[in-house]
């Protein structure tokens, strides 16, 4: 089992958007996928159609005292322990209990006969949850947008990974990925070169497309059953082949027909 934390503090990276769909093509290429959202926004539990989501269904036990993970919800052929925004009272329970930031991966542990990819999303924060996902992974998965604030998070980006490091030594980025790239704007393309020069490994950049994404999270559907074949659908499935190499997973993922 490899479990990969999509991580990034800064807000509307891509976060969820990537879990949700890696995560699907993962699953549909025949991996055992369990997705996690940690974020109390619940987008990732959203855009998978999943509604009416209690507290119990949540990580919120297994944070705040260490509990077994809860059934996981079964949709479009994975596994998901869903959000719900009472997960943010999690964050304050947190604080008081020694060793809380391992509860996830401690109880993923116990689940590693079960699943082939285990793929976290996090909140755009550095608080308890991000730590959270960030000390249960494997590998980090940092998307990084191809704009100014992309660019602006990088230094924090830093910053914390070397704090995670003190706790989890072996803790490594498998992949950053350049997102919301814009071929005809300058300052994308400059960006682009920039992170280039700064961050290895770096995927190939995944295009600015906003229409099918957000209509396929309206939909609640990956954007391989929402519009299969799409050349949104086509970055998804080339950048879940960079992933899964870089995590080293052992599938092999179809090109879409052009
Ligand atoms: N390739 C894309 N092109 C344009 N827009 C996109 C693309 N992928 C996702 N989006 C949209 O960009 C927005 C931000 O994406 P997403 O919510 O996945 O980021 P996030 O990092 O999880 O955000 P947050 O930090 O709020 O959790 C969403 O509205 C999503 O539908
Ligand atoms: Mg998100």
């Amino acid at each position: 089992m490899r479990t990969l934390t999509l991580f990034n503090h800064a807000g509307g990276v891509m976060k969820s958007s990537l879990t949700r769909d890696v995560g699907y093509t993962l699953a549909a290429a025949g991996q055992r996928v369990l997705l996690v959202d940690l974020d109390p926004q619940a987008n990732l539990t959203d855009w998978l159609g999943v509604t009416g989501v209690t507290r119990d269904q949540t990580v919120y036990d297994t944070a705040t005292r260490g509990d077994a993970l809860p059934s996981p919800v079964h949709v479009h052929g994975l596994d998901l322990i869903p959000s719900d925004v009472s997960l943010a009272l999690a964050e304050g329970q947190m604080m008081g209990v020694v060793g809380a930031h391992l509860h996830l991966r401690q109880a993923l542990a116990a689940w590693s006969d079960r699943y082939d990819a285990v793929l976290i999303d996090s909140p755009p924060s550095l608080g308890q949850l991000s730590i959270l996902g960030a000390l249960a992974a494997d590998h980090l998965i940092v998307p990084v947008p191809t704009r100014q604030k992309g660019m602006n998070a990088l230094a924090g980006l830093a910053e914390a990974m070397a704090t995670y490091r003190k706790l989890r030594p072996d803790l490594t980025v498998a992949l950053y990925v350049p997102t919301l790239f814009d071929a005809r704007r300058s300052h994308d393309r400059e960006a682009l070169t920039a992170l280039r020069g700064l961050l290895h490994p770096l995927a190939s950049p995944i295009a600015d497309r906003g229409a099918v994404w957000n209509d396929s999270a309206s939909a609640g559907q990956p954007v391989g059953v929402y519009a299969p074949g799409s050349p949104v659908h086509r970055d998804v499935l080339r950048v879940t082949a960079e992933i899964a190499q870089a995590a080293g997973l052992n599938v092999q993922i179809e090109e879409a027909p052009a």
